[in-house]
């Protein structure tokens, strides 16, 4: 028996991909365990799914959060190893003309969600945190708690469009809108911008002129819930690798390209 890899699952909705995880697992399809899964959103389906199955679950109310900050901003609580500076250098989630008072919003109130996350985390050892419908985007004082070594990320992110088009909240939403003939998901590990970040695989299928959103939905979804555990299997063989390759322009420039190379399968 392969050793199996402790995998952690955040999620906000409904959790199909956590269920094509868990069926996974279940199925000895990949050397997974699943430690625990948590959510933003205590109403969230994919809790009950992760209960039904023995998974330890549990949630830290986002909105909650939001609200109480916005009520009295001075009583929040913020972690004691906050840095507002540092987290707002790393990130690239705004541009430097965002408006202040929102993203020290989002900033503070983020760390404060982030914080409790990590903390109902710590009990748990996992080898990799994959977010399965997760729908708020992670600042660097979450993902540096994360990842020790950024070369060797381990948050995987599985989003709707063939990234980096249709980034955001609605991928299927705005491919479909767009008129585009071409439709996909995108499974990456997961850097300090939204829905940036190395791209660990893609799979695409075709737009029919008749095909309703509903249809791409579901055409796009049967590619996740297979794409997103070949992908976690693919990390538990130790097959991602993070590389960082400069490609020379014209007019002597450069460019930075970071890739996540496939390693061969070993037999056996
Ligand atoms: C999936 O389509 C996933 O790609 C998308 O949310 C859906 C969640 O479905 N994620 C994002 O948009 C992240 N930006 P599920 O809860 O049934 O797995």
């Amino acid at each position: 028996m392969k050793k199996k890899i402790k995998v952690g699952v955040l999620v906000s909705g409904g959790g199909s991909n956590l269920q094509a995880i868990i069926d996974a697992v279940e199925r000895q399809e990949i050397d997974a365990e699943i430690a625990f899964v948590g959510s933003d959103n205590p109403g969230a389906f994919g809790l009950e799914r992760a209960k039904l199955h023995n998974i330890p679950a549990f949630a830290v109310d986002y909105r909650e959060i939001l609200r109480q900050f916005k009520q009295d901003p001075l009583k929040a609580a913020l972690p004691d190893d906050f840095n507002h500076n540092d987290i707002l250098a790393k990130q690239s989630l705004f541009r430097g003309n965002a408006d202040p008072v929102r993203v020290d919003t989002f900033i503070k109130t983020r760390a404060i969600g982030e914080a409790r996350l990590l903390q109902n985390m710590d009990r748990y050892s996992f080898d990799l945190l994959v977010l399965a419908g997760f729908m708020r985007n992670l600042t660097p004082y979450f993902i540096d708690h994360v990842n020790a070594d950024r070369m060797s990320p381990r948050i995987m992110n599985i989003h709707p469009a063939l990234l980096p088009a249709f980034a955001g909240t609605d991928g299927y939403g705005d491919t479909f809108r767009y008129g585009c003939k071409i439709a996909g998901c995108t499974v990456h590990f997961i850097d300090y911008g939204e829905d940036s970040g190395p791209i660990i695989a893609q799979r695409a299928f075709a737009i029919g002129d008749d095909d309703t959103l509903d249809a791409v939905k579901k055409k796009g979804l049967d590619l996740e819930w297979r794409v997103y555990p070949q992908c976690i299997q693919m990390f538990a063989e130790n097959r991602l690798q993070v590389l960082k390759k400069t490609i020379e322009l014209p007019g002597g420039k450069t460019a930075e390209r970071k890739i996540v190379k496939i390693l061969p399968a070993m037999n056996g």
